[in-house]
């Protein structure tokens, strides 16, 4: 989010911008807060670049019309101004409110009430998507062994493929099931195992350390290094506020995360399935797993809030019993989903789809065709492809995916650094 600061004199710039440097480091990276202090001279011809402006109490009255003209040149900005305690007390807000302003601020107004604001507005641009914001796809399942980590390692060799800088969150504390299928390992775990003992910060600096590069786009989180600390990550209350930060600041980073919640319901998944864009809930066509999907369900859709963001993925790997509309219509009497949870294909029974693991590669690049365009298709639905278009799967674009895209790049760092995004 672009800040423009504009105040009367330098001083009184640097006096407003003290208050940015109060908040905590992290608050401004989640909000990715870029800073210019400018003049009034120069505020006009820098609007263009900013989301927010910040006019200062050092302006006085001209504050007003300053405010009333960058309405008019950008509309979709949102102003805050600050004003000394007596202008305040003279009721200044009055006029800044009839001019465009949002909020009107004393000086002595605490940099927390200002953060607030910030903040408020980021949650806008973010509900109108004018914040570039990685697309968070938590993959869940209600009963085990039905494919999740297979999906999530597939769907993010897909992005790999059309090139979405993406993050694959294991948070299968227990089993690694992701982290070992994808043969990662290595000290990059013992930063998030300091982020829940906390001796260290969750920053984007941090983040970086605990990322491990798979591919030139992708890379894995992978869960603490110690039982304990992962323990506390995934049951511990504290686990909630790691998880929604982790999941913040990957989101600047990052234009997709999967994060493989290995089914566990715990605090930090509860804040992740809360906080992800799409629930993808993959489950088989049996008749256990339908009984278990209508459970899981009881209660998901409570913790998610509705049903809008759950997405159901069949994954009839045990042979066909139950077909997609079948199992709709068995959970539809007592959960009244619609139509639109149901919208992806399922995904085929692929005969080489238990070979993965350890393979440098994945369900994606390993099954066959018809296996590739479904996760393709998947993938498109589920919004994690925006902005690429062709298929690989169906050799409509140069490059292949024969060579499987973890392969390449298989087993270290090597040549994999620019997965972890820069800026
Ligand atoms: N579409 C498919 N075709 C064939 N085999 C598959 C398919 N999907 C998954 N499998 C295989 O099924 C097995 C279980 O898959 P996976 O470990 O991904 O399930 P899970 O839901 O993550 O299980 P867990 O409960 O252990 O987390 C694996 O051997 C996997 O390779
Ligand atoms: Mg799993």
């Amino acid at each position: 989010m672009k800040l423009l600061i504009v105040d009367a004199t330098t001083e009184a710039q640097a006096f407003c911008a003290k208050r940015i440097e109060a908040f905590n480091q992290s608050d401004i990276e989640m909000l990715d807060l870029k800073v210019k202090l400018v003049g009034e001279r120069e505020c006009v011809e820098r609007l263009h670049e900013a989301d927010v402006l910040v006019l200062g109490s050092g302006l006085g009255d001209r504050a007003t019309a300053l405010a009333r003209q960058a309405n008019s040149i950008s509309p979709w900005l949102h102003i805050v101004m600050f004003v000394t305690d007596e202008a305040y007390g003279g009721g200044a807000f009055r006029a800044a409110h009839s001019v465009g302003v949002r909020k009107v601020f004393t000086d002595s107004a605490s940099p927390l009430d200002f953060l607030q604001e910030l903040v408020a507005i980021h949650a806008e641009f973010r509900k109108e998507g004018r914040t570039r914001e990685g697309r968070v796809i938590a993959v869940t399942h209600a009963k085990g062994g039905v494919g999740a980590t297979t999906i999530a390692a597939a769907l993010a060799e897909v992005c790999s493929v059309f090139h979405r800088r993406t993050m694959l969150w294991d948070l299968d504390v227990e089993t690694r099931d992701l982290s070992r299928s994808l043969t990662v390992n290595g000290v990059e775990a013992k930063v998030v195992s300091a982020w829940v003992n906390g001796s260290r910060e969750i920053s984007r600096e941090s983040l970086k350390d605990a990322l491990i590069p798979i591919s030139s786009d992708v890379s894995v989180l992978m869960p603490p290094d110690r039982m304990a600390e992962s323990m506390d990550l995934v049951c511990h209350t504290d686990g909630m506020g790691i998880s929604q930060r982790i999941l913040e600041l990957s989101r600047v980073l990052f234009d997709v995360i999967i994060v493989d919640t290995g089914g566990r319901m715990g605090p930090a998944t509860g804040a992740i399935l809360r906080g992800a864009d799409v629930v993808l809930v993959v489950i088989d066509d049996t008749i256990l797993g339908l009984t278990a999907v209508d459970l899981y369900l009881t209660f998901v859709k409570t913790l998610v809030g509705g049903v809008d963001r759950i997405v159901f993925l069949v994954n009839p790997y045990s042979g066909a019993l139950l077909g997609v509309p079948q199992i709709a219509a068995e959970l539809e009497p007592a959960h009244n989903l619609g139509e639109a949870p149901w919208r992806l294909p399922p995904v085929p029974n692929d005969p080489k789809g238990a070979l993965w693991p350890g393979s440098g590669r994945t369900l994606y690049s390993m099954g066959q065709k018809s296996t590739r365009v479904v996760l393709e298709k998947i993938a498109r639905e589920l919004g994690i492809l925006e902005g690429s278009s062709g298929s690989y799967a169906n050799g409509a674009q140069s490059g292949s995916v024969a060579g499987g895209l973890f392969q390449r790049l298989f087993g270290g760092k090597k040549g994999a650094s620019e997965a972890v995004p820069k800026e």
